[in-house]
């Protein structure tokens, strides 16, 4: 079974349905109110678990209500939680989702206990990181305990695996971590951030691509929303998978479902790339059928291929 070390947040969605994005000075109803678990490393580390691999977690949580229920799925999931340790000062993360008629959704992140996630925190997760295949991360937690997450995994051969999301400005993005980066898979926005091409083309996609090989990235992603992920290898071959066409209620979530579920089933030397992208698309295309995150991503039996 594939092992896989996800290092990221935790947060509790408040969910607010809408019908449009409100204009400045404009009051509005909303529609509907809800709450569901989240954050980006948890989503990823469900995903992967759910997919079948023997995934560890690495995260920070409040000690409040929201954590409780938080554990209680990703022990029911069986997510390795031995690094999943509580804040002394900040209460469990939260992210405001304002959730449009059609499923698209912007995100409003507060940071809480994730921002409180250390370079110490994961030397003490370094027995779990020696011992994976693949590390994930994305940058919903502090970027120097990521650095040191990712030259753990390369001093021991771990592959390490970054998602960019949130992307913060590029000069906020070291160069030393993208050095550490074997795979990165940003949606067309982030690839823009990192590399200063507008991603909207075949063309521009594999000149970004090129940009982030340029880099040392041997691995790159390129997920477009509804239409599919884009690869490339360093060595020069390229491709695209179609994404499932679906009626989509709720992105969110989509992109840490295709992440958890494509390394759960990516074979480490790549050779399953296309194989393992479909997987992860017809994965997320059931993730964007059902309201929330965390409950919203499949198991392995959901997906018939
Ligand atoms: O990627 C979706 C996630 O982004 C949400 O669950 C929210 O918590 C934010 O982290």
């Amino acid at each position: 079974m594939k092992k896989i070390v996800v290092l990221g947040s935790i947060n509790v969605d408040t969910i607010l349905n809408i019908s449009h994005l409100p204009q400045p000075g404009e009051t509005m109803h909303m529609q509907d109110r809800s709450t569901a678990g989240g954050g980006k490393g948890a989503n990823q580390a469900l995903a992967a678990v759910r997919a079948g691999a023997d995934t560890a977690f690495i995260s920070k949580i409040g000690k409040d209500h929201a954590a409780d229920f938080m554990m209680k799925t990703f022990e029911e999931d069986g997510l390795n939680l031995d690094h999943v340790t509580f804040s002394e000062t900040e209460g469990t993360g939260k992210a405001y989702i304002l959730l449009q008629d059609g499923g698209q959704n912007s995100i409003l992140v507060y940071g809480g206990a994730n921002a409180d996630v250390t370079v110490e925190d994961v030397d003490a997760a370094k027995d779990v990181i020696k011992d994976a295949d693949c590390i994930i991360a994305q940058f919903e937690v502090p970027i120097p305990a990521i650095t040191e997450a990712f030259k753990i995994a390369k001093e021991n051969g771990v592959l390490t695996f970054l998602n960019p999301a949130p992307a913060p400005s590029r000069r906020d993005i070291p160069d030393e971590l993208l050095g550490l980066t074997d795979i990165i898979a940003p949606n067309e926005t982030e690839a823009e951030i990192i590399t200063g091409v507008h991603v909207d083309s075949d063309e521009s996609m594999q000149a970004a691509a090129k940009a982030m090989h340029d880099m040392g990235i041997q691995t790159v992603l390129i997920t477009v929303g509804s239409k599919g992920s884009f690869y490339s290898f360093a060595s020069g071959k390229t491709g695209f998978v179609k994404a499932f066409k679906v009626n989509a209620i709720d992105t969110t979530a989509a992109g840490d479902t295709f992440v958890g579920a494509l390394m759960a089933k990516l074979n480490t030397d790549m050779s399953n790339i296309e194989e393992a992208m479909t997987y992860a698309n017809k994965s997320s295309s059931i993730t964007v059928q059902t309201k929330g995150a965390q409950n919203s991503i499949p198991y392995e039996k959901q997906v018939e291929l």
